[in-house]
């Protein structure tokens, strides 16, 4: 296989993001309510994050709840959210235990109260952990995202702490929602679907794509392990002739 960069052949990426898709199509082939593909997506969800650790990933990105999603018929929408209520109160402990930092990113206007409170308490219990960071994007749209980092520069403008001259890539970056973390080395999509769906716009500028055909609650390690293999074969350039470490990129 093809390094990707001279200087870091056989690494793993350091930032995953996973677009968990196929939930429904998983129910629907079982006979089962689309319910049961979520909830079973929940499991494997699980299994991510521990594979993630193990493969020495520091930074894993999943897409739990799209802006879009809120399309979606009323009860199906209750049931994500009900997951979300059930996944923080029931995993946050054995996250914080095995150090998982958890992150929310996504706006927090449109979310239950209860549901906020939740995120922000998984946030404070695990700020400090350093094994693995989840980062949870829930009520997330990557165009929202550009949109409300350019209104937090524009207020700034406003307020005259800011010129408008000094809004650059760097700034814009630094007005999203986590931008203290990578951009994602690779994103992943199940299901055989192939879109960004308005996931990580901005971060994904210069990621490696694998889509793969299982269906979400099927994912697991192995289809973990193949993604990662397939990363490893690419070549990353990042607008350069030659392969350049992602450090350099820009
Ligand atoms: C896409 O499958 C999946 C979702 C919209 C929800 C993802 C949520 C989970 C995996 C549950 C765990 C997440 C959290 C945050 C607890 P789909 O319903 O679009 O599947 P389809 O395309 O086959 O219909």
């Amino acid at each position: 296989m093809t390094p990707r960069t001279p200087d870091d052949a056989g690494a793993p990426p350091r930032h995953v993001a996973i677009i968990m898709d196929g939930n429904g199509r998983w129910a629907k082939a079982r006979g089962l309510p689309r319910f049961e593909g979520h909830r079973r997506g929940v499991e494997a969800l699980r299994r991510a994050v521990r594979a993630a650790s193990e493969f020495g990933i520091a930074t894993l990105t999943v897409y739990g709840f799209s802006a879009e999603n809120w399309r979606r018929p009323a009860p199906e929408v209750d049931y994500l959210m009900g997951l979300l209520r059930r996944f923080v109160r029931n995993d946050l402990a054995e996250l914080h235990a095995a150090g998982v930092r958890v992150r929310i990113i996504g706006r927090r206007a449109g979310l239950a109260p209860d549901i906020v409170a939740l995120l922000d308490e998984a946030q404070a219990l695990t700020a400090a952990n350093d094994a693995l960071t989840l980062v949870v994007a829930f009520n997330y749209g990557g165009r929202q995202e550009i949109a409300d980092a350019a209104r937090r520069l524009a207020r700034e403008v406003a307020a005259g702490r800011l010129s408008a001259e000094a809004i650059d890539e760097a700034a814009l970056g630094r007005a999203l929602d986590a931008p203290d973390l990578p951009d994602p080395d690779l994103v992943i999509r199940t299901s055989g679907e192939r879109r960004l769906s308005n996931f990580l716009l901005w971060q994904a500028a210069y990621a490696e794509f694998v889509f793969l055909p299982t269906l979400w609650p099927d994912f697991d390690r192995a289809d973990f392990a193949a993604a990662l293999a397939e990363y490893a074969s690419r070549e990353r350039r990042f607008g350069d002739v030659v392969a350049r470490p992602a450090a350099n990129a820009s």
